[in-house]
């Protein structure tokens, strides 16, 4: 029995394979490659040297989603494939629910038709909203989301939800992921974003390694310590091992189950410069510019309830979460590029 891994070349995913790997799983990943190399893939078998059995194909394509489930004896999905640029999303609205929304429910429908009812969703804190107490609990109320990726999200664990309440067999297991960063300590897979990137550690490293002039911070008169924006930043190989754990509690028959991951800790635009200077000793220039918009003040979770259901916690700070997105970027100056 395999576990199918969705969006297995993106940056989680392939985190994730390493681990999943690594704790004796057969993994089958499933990727159409519109925002990854299947380069990554082939770093992930260097690393656990494991084979990784590969299909390129689209969640929007029922025939190849069928094929897989025919040929593959699959227990568990775990779903991080999807569109995920939260700018993007609003210029194209239609892209990002088609791609995201459509494509799962093919996908879960390919599950039923096959009897595979287990599945693990890559969710986000963004389902949260602008958050009325920090940390967050997953008895949050949800809130409005600012973006269309945001709101896929959250439709997404609705019918999720749904399908759960309306046939008890299935196990679903939505994670909500706070600020993930950092790469594998080898160096060989990290986050390789396509043009300008938009969020802040991947932003950092290319002015470190001379691809951009300066940081440009947005706002610094938040209600938080220092003016910045605080975030929950989550080594992802941290957030790799929280799917491991999560496999075993479907494993229980979890039923419904919702958990964030997050370190718990907040820390500012600021503080993620200064810990970046020091791990790397690399002085990074910034200068202050507009709010961005719908970006919030401050977001960190509550990771207690992981703690104890999944007895998953994060292990790793954000020194080491900089050291390794370093190493990553300067192994990999242009990714995954040759
Ligand atoms: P990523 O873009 O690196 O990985 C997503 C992968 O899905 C890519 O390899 C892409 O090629 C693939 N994909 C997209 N649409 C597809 C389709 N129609 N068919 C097949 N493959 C498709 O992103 P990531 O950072 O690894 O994120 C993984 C998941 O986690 C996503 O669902 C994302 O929304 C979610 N998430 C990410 C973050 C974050 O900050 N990185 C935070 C919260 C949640
Ligand atoms: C972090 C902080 C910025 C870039 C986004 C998505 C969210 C989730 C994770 C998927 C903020 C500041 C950033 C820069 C800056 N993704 N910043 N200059 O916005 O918390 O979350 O990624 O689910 O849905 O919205 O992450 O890394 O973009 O920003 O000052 O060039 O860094 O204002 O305070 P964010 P981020």
């Amino acid at each position: 029995m395999s576990i199918l891994v969705t969006g297995g070349a993106g940056f989680i995913g392939s985190h994730t394979i390493v681990e999943l790997q690594q704790a004796g799983y057969d993994v089958i990943a499933l990727d159409n490659l519109s925002n990854s190399s299947e380069t990554a893939l082939k770093r992930v078998e260097t690393i656990t040297n494991k084979p990784v059995k590969f299909y390129k194909a689209d969640i929007l394509d029922k025939d190849a989603l069928n094929n897989i489930f025919d040929n593959e004896k699959i227990e568990c999905v775990i779903h991080f494939a999807g569109l995920k640029a939260v700018g993007e999303s609003v210029k194209k609205p239609l892209l990002y629910y088609e791609n995201n929304i459509s494509g799962t429910i093919n996908l879960l429908n390919t599950m039923k038709n096959h009897n595979v009812k287990n599945i693990i969703f890559s969710s986000s804190a963004t389902v949260y909203g602008n958050p009325s107490v920090v940390p967050i609990t997953e008895d949050c109320k949800k809130g409005e989301c600012t973006n269309p990726y945001g709101w896929t999200k959250s439709m997404l664990e609705q019918i999720l939800t749904d399908t759960q309440h309306a046939d008890n067999e299935w196990n679903v297991i939505l994670l909500r992921y706070f600020n993930p960063i950092g790469a594998h300590p080898s160096g060989l897979i990290g986050e390789d974003p396509s043009g300008i990137p938009n969020n802040l550690m991947p932003y950092i490293t290319q002015v470190a390694v001379g691809k951009r002039d300066e940081l440009g911070i947005f706002g610094n008169d938040y209600d938080t310590p220092d003016g910045t924006g605080v975030r929950d930043y989550i080594h992802v190989v941290d957030l790799a091992k929280g799917h491991v754990k999560a496999l075993k509690k479907i494993n229980e028959k979890a039923g419904l189950c919702i958990y964030n991951l997050g370190t718990g800790k907040g820390y500012s635009v600021l503080d993620v410069v200064h810990n970046f200077e020091k791990a790397n000793n690399i002085k990074i220039p910034y200068s202050i510019k507009p709010r961005r918009e719908g970006d919030i003040a401050a977001c960190y979770a509550s990771p207690k309830k992981a703690k104890l259901e999944l007895d998953w916690q994060a292990n790793f700070d954000l020194v080491d979460m900089c050291r390794d997105s370093w190493n990553w970027q300067s192994k990999n100056p242009n990714g995954y590029k040759e």
